[in-house]
């Protein structure tokens, strides 16, 4: 947990690009860290390895309906379904995520902030926004201060082992029928996890109150939000799968865009020479004016400085499809129910496919014969993250707009180093700085 990438890279070099993890109460994990493995499960049938089986450790999060924990033709379907609501969302939303930014950050000028946070509920606001369609502010701070809430509680280390180990819907149930009313009664403080359920059963309220709001909203051309569109699709989702789907999103988008943002303003303020490249691209680019979605395809150094953050800091660091008949992979048998998992951190790290790959070069995308191929931080095949787009669009938008707006110097930072943070990877400290204003 402390060294999760370091752990993985001791494992290839005592065991070679093929080794296995067994976690208790889970089924054995077996880890790839060739590409031409790795390109064969991404491209394998559905039917042999499962995905939506191998995420079985979602249902206490989001719920067991999402897109995440389908498989076969009802994954093929919903994935249809999602494709082109999540195309489309970030250039409709470019000038929203740009005024979110801007709002985070300039009632803070020349103060010293903890840019995990920030990042972390900028992210959460544009995706309540653009995804859910949330416009009201009172129900948009409630969802966001839930979110954070719900995130906080129930990754401790006795909550994130209960959900491993228990079925997770099922506890989720009873922590909303049974538990979250002991609050009402005040048995709040002496029942472990009231808390916890409390917050999840006011989520579930106000999820289902918005998506209430967008079936009664469903001829308002105005709304472009995911749940309008998906509320909207030929596919009649029920409004317990709707909320799955909006759980997953708000769990799977939030984190690990607003991780890649971090390293990517820690990689900066740590190296003046890729700072004062990236500044000048987007002085002859942008300039004064607001970030446009015509601006971005010039954007390339920018663009390649958050590649490169993808590559060396993963957030998420392996993905897993769970063999559903006996197969063979790369001279391994592998027998049904074991789980084979693609390492994106160490594919990432692979001298075959990434010249010095320790060393943090954007370069490298501009100048190399890079393989796009090789870069799997959004996973792969018929599963890769339907999120991709937009969440590429925001990352451009918002760092364009915090580099061209604001100054960020670190304030006596540590070394930062890559930790496991519930399901996905973060940076190991809160990230200070100075936020100052550049024009
Ligand atoms: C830097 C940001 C992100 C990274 C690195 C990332 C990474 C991933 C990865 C590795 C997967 C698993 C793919 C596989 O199994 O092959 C995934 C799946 C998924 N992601 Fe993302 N993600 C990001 C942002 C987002 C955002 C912003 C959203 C939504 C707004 C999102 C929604 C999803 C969904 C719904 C899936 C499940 C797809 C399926 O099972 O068919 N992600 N993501």
């Amino acid at each position: 947990m402390r060294d999760p990438v370091g752990y993985l890279e001791r494992c290839r070099r005592r065991y070679g690009p093929v080794f296995t993890l067994r976690w208790p109460g889970m089924p054995p994990m077996v880890y790839f860290a060739e590409l031409g493995p790795i390109r064969e499960i991404f491209r394998a049938s559905p039917d042999v390895l499962r995905g939506g089986e191998s995420n079985v450790v979602l249902d206490f999060i989001a719920g067991p309906r999402s897109v995440a924990r389908l498989d076969g033709a009802a994954h093929k379907q919903r994935r249809r379904g999602m494709h082109t609501p999540f195309t489309r969302l970030g250039p409709r939303y470019a000038a929203a995520m740009a005024d979110n930014t801007l709002r985070e950050f300039s009632p803070r000028e020349g103060q010293i902030l903890e840019f995990r946070a920030a990042s972390q509920a900028l992210s959460l606001r544009n995706l309540i926004q653009c995804a859910l369609g949330v416009e009201d502010p009172a129900r948009a701070e409630r969802l966001h201060a839930l979110m954070l809430e719900f995130i906080a509680r129930s990754l401790n280390p006795v909550m994130a082992l209960s959900w491993m180990l228990l079925p997770g819907a099922s506890l989720r149930a009873f922590m909303i029928r049974r538990v979250a009313p002991l609050t009402r009664r005040g048995w709040g403080k002496r029942v472990r996890f009231a808390a916890l359920s409390r917050v999840i059963a006011e989520l579930d309220a106000l999820l289902y109150a918005t998506i209430a709001e967008a079936r009664r909203e469903l001829h308002d051309a105005r709304r472009v939000d995911v749940l309008s569109l998906l509320a909207r699709g030929d596919e009649a989702l029920r409004d317990e799968e709707l909320r799955d789907e909006l759980m997953a999103i708000l769990v799977a988008g939030h984190e690990t865009t607003s991780t890649t943002l971090d390293w990517a303003i820690i990689e900066l303020c740590a190296r003046p020479r890729v700072m004062a490249r990236a500044l000048a691209e987007l002085d002859e680019v942008v300039g004064e004016a607001a970030v446009t979605v015509d601006a971005l395809p010039r954007l390339r150094y920018l663009r390649a400085v958050l590649y490169e953050c993808l590559r060396l800091h993963p957030p998420v660091p392996a993905v897993g499809r769970r063999v559903a008949t006996a197969t063979e992979l790369a001279g391994v048998s592998l027998p049904r129910g074991v789980v084979v998992s693609p390492s994106i951190a160490l594919l990432h790290r692979d001298p075959n496919l990434w010249s010095a790959p320790q060393r943090f070069s954007p370069e490298r995308f501009l100048d190399e014969q890079v393989d796009r191929a090789s870069l799997i931080a959004f996973g792969g095949g018929t599963r890769t993250c339907l999120g991709k787009p937009f969440s590429l669009f925001q990352l451009q938008v918002v760092l364009a707009t915090l580099l061209t707006r604001f100054t960020i110097e670190p304030v006596d930072w540590p070394s930062a180093r890559l930790v496991q943070r519930g399901l996905f990877t973060g940076v190991s400290h809160p990230v200070r700085v100075k936020v100052a204003r550049r024009r």
